[in-house]
């Protein structure tokens, strides 16, 4: 079955009608499809175009049409050009005569806006839990090891001690404001596009905002050239799902380091790692490169509709239907990541012995000792070079931090009072410095104590806002 014919004198050629066909991937937006369909249905009944019954008739044909979509076999053999044609198939075999005036008033081009905006609202929705319950497990692994103490890094070597829950809790930050992205990402969607016709508004007097609510719609969308042009939203959805990957894929980064042999911090369950078919010793982080490697994926599915949509004249062009495949490629890579990373968080054990010796072997208390000297009076340029010579010092002498006293720290330069070597002696366990950055957004252990408690509070909150949706 066509929507259109009228003007034609043969149908489409077989390849072309292969080639334009998206039911294969648009069939995803069935359940929106019906449902926005029969909310027109009722706008429709409001405008008197229907009658009370030929709207109750077409609404419940097309409950009926989504409960046989349920059923395997439903979509076999179809050839309709896209989801929306195969609807209205179903629903003239079902309706009869009454199915042609559904489509009054209305084009395809705001149809498949609204089909896509629903179904984005509801898996933004479903994202924003996962991403809670990945950053609850997050805060479950940095209160399992409250005061482990690890190397912070820049340049990836080894820079200043923090704390491991003040670690994990940046992550947290990053994936509450991907939880952010995607509230954003869900109000772009959220405004009602029927009534905008194919590009210039309806010919019949609906009631868009009574369609608005019917659908749960926040507001209606104000232009309906913008309406067929705009994939914004979409663009809106593939960006958070795309920084929420990167994310990810840096902690997977992270965690493949940590769980090296090299590193030796942290060890990943048996049931999230793989061995190797030839090297019987081999425990493998799959599920993390996995992760790291789907990151492509989403960032190129945001990629590719960016690319679509550029130099694109108004209003709608068929390019636009290739919006579909990107948008359900993020969502099911990101779904799967977000499920495997919770999974994967579920099962590190930190060593906390392991990260502790490489803050003690590694200089990372250079600048709590640059501190401590400017505290005690010591402009800090110089107290940064004395510090640096003393790092120079042991580096040549093959002397780690631990190595020095208060007494052959006196003796190492006059600037060393003996009160001043007694405040440096102690601040040569990398664990003391830290409690000098009690400032807040730092890793003073209070601070991060309750830092973690706020945080849990805060994703309480987050979950009673996604469940309310
Ligand atoms: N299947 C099309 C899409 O996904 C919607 C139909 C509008 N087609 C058209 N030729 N106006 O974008």
């Amino acid at each position: 079955m066509k929507l259109w014919g009228g003007r034609f004198e043969t149908g489409p050629s077989e390849i072309f009608e292969r080639f334009s066909g998206s039911l294969d991937f648009d069939k995803r937006l069935l359940d929106a499809d019906v449902r926005g369909s029969q909310a027109f249905a009722r706008a429709l009944e409001r405008a008197q175009i229907l009658t009370a019954e030929e709207r109750a008739q077409i609404v419940t044909a097309f409950d009926e049409i989504r409960e046989a979509s349920r059923l395997p076999g439903f979509f076999e053999g179809a050839n309709d050009e896209d989801v929306h044609t195969l609807v209205i198939r179903k629903l003239k075999e079902k309706a009869g005569a009454v199915a042609d005036k559904i489509h009054t008033g209305r084009s395809r081009n705001e149809q498949v806006s609204l089909d896509t905006r629903l179904w984005l609202r509801g898996v933004c929705d479903y994202i924003r839990a996962l991403l809670v319950d990945f950053m609850s497990t997050l805060l479950d692994l940095g209160e399992k090891y409250p005061d482990a103490v690890v190397p912070g890094y820049t340049h990836m070597r080894r820079a200043q001690a923090v704390l491991w829950p003040h670690y994990l809790l940046a992550y947290f930050e990053m994936f509450l404001r991907d939880h952010q992205r995607f509230g954003y990402a869900r109000r772009a969607a959220n405004l009602m596009p029927l009534g905008s016709g194919a590009l210039a508004g309806s010919g019949f007097n609906l009631d868009r905002m009574a369609i608005a609510r019917d659908l749960d719609f926040e507001d209606i969308t104000a232009n309906s050239m913008d309406v067929s042009a705009d994939r914004d939203f979409a663009l809106d959805f593939l960006y958070a799902a795309s920084t929420t990957m990167l994310h990810l894929s840096r902690l997977a980064e992270d965690w493949i380091l940590y769980s090296s042999d090299e590193f030796h911090w942290i060890e990943l369950g048996d049931g999230v790692t793989s061995g190797s078919s030839l090297m019987p010793q081999k425990k493998n982080p799959d599920s993390l490169e996995l992760i790291r490697g789907k990151c492509g994926r989403v960032i190129g599915a945001f990629n590719s509709l960016m690319i679509t949509m550029k130099g694109l004249p108004m209003t709608y062009n068929r390019d636009m239907q290739e919006d579909k495949e990107p948008l359900f490629e993020a969502t099911d890579q990101l779904v799967g990541c977000l499920e495997m990373a919770c999974e994967v968080a579920g099962t590190v054990v930190l060593n906390p012995q392991a990260p502790l010796n490489d803050a003690e072997e590694g200089w990372v208390v250079a600048t709590d000792l640059a501190e401590a000297l400017a505290r005690g009076g010591i402009p800090f340029h110089q107290a940064h070079k004395l510090v640096g010579k003393l790092v120079l010092e042991s580096v040549k002498a093959g002397k780690d931090p631990q190595e020095w006293d208060a007494a052959s720290l006196q003796a190492f330069t006059p600037e060393f009072t003996p009160g001043i070597a007694q405040t440096l002696a102690k601040l040569l366990d990398p664990r003391e410095g830290m409690k000098s950055r009690e400032i807040p957004g730092g890793t003073g252990p209070v601070h991060v104590r309750a830092t973690l408690k706020s945080r849990r509070a805060l994703l309480a909150t987050a979950r009673l806002e996604v469940s309310a949706k």
